[in-house]
């Protein structure tokens, strides 16, 4: 069943910022865009790039490995080297809280 958990405070992620957190045994990466919370996993499946570190363009994470880009939305793979998405989640403001929806 899906739990949602607190993982920051909403100010301390501010536009333009990503940061990487552990949740529930998974390492998650947390994007603001322009004030839109994306939460997706951080590790690349190419080969393990940490997603929170690469470059955003829209809505377009850009690993900082090896230049694979993933939708921030949906996790979906949008360009090589990497073939598989990575699970993206489903992010709630709870007050001042930021949580993520994990399964
Ligand atoms: S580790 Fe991300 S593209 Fe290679």
């Amino acid at each position: 069943m899906a739990k949602l958990i607190r993982i920051t405070g909403v100010q301390d992620l501010p536009p333009g910022q990503a940061a990487c957190y552990e949740v529930e045994g998974r390492t998650i990466a947390v994007f603001n865009i322009d004030g839109t919370f994306y939460a997706i996993d951080e590790a690349c499946p190419h080969s393990g790039g940490p997603l929170s570190q690469g470059s955003c363009a829209g809505t377009t994470v850009t690993c900082p490995w090896h230049g694979a880009d993933f939708d921030l939305r949906t996790g979906a793979p949008l360009g090589p080297p990497a073939d598989d998405g990575v699970h993206s989640y489903k992010v709630i403001i709870d007050g001042d809280d930021l949580k993520v929806e994990v399964g």
